[in-house]
């Protein structure tokens, strides 16, 4: 039987709520005022469901759209290669973007990913992660929004997966032996 092993829960499924609805008011009172439409960028898979959480509570007009990128595979060690699997589907040259991801770890992913959305002239772009660990730092990385900082565990649920399962535990945990 497939069972689900995890060692200990390091953000509630309250916990996750009050942040995102936080990160939500924080990014609605930074873009008050735009004239065009947000675009709010995920990165696939990791941040489909807090994306999904994220945009619901941002009270402002906005555009989402989708980038798939992938570093980790199915291991669990970054291989430092940021491969586009799937590009945006729209331009955003001109426009104020927020990409969103469910955690920073060494930085790699969302380093490269910025400097490729850099190159497309957006008016402005800023990044809002749902995880952070700061130990885990090897690329420069400023996060806008910023959920809250874990320490170096590996983790999975909400979004994030161990070989492409736990995505849908709607907690974040720590996986067991
Ligand atoms: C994970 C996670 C972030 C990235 C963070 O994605 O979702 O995108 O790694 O790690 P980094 O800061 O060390 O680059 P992964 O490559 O596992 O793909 P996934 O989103 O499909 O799980
Ligand atoms: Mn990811
Ligand atoms: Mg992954």
């Amino acid at each position: 039987m497939l069972e689900t092993n995890i060692k200990e829960i390091l953000v509630t499924e309250e916990e996750i709520a009050k942040t995102v609805e936080r990160l939500g008011g924080e990014i609605t009172a930074h873009y008050q005022g735009i004239e065009r439409e947000l675009v709010v960028i995920g990165l696939l898979r990791g941040s489909f469901i807090f994306m999904a959480d994220l945009v619901r509570e941002i009270k402002l007009p906005l555009v989402v759209d989708f980038m798939t990128v992938s570093s980790y595979g199915d291991g669990t060690v970054s291989s430092g290669d940021v491969k586009i699997v799937m590009d945006l589907d729209m331009s955003i040259e001109g426009r104020d973007v927020l990409l969103v991801e469910d955690i920073v770890d060494t930085g790699n992913t969302f380093s490269k990913v910025i400097r490729m959305m850099n190159n497309r002239k957006p008016r402005s772009l800023a990044i809002c992660s749902f995880l952070n660990k700061p130990e885990c730092r090897t690329a420069e990385v400023t996060i806008d929004f910023c959920g809250m900082d874990i320490p170096n565990k590996f983790v999975v649920g909400y979004g994030l997966d161990c070989a492409q399962v736990y995505r849908n535990l709607p907690y974040v945990g720590v996986l067991g032996e």
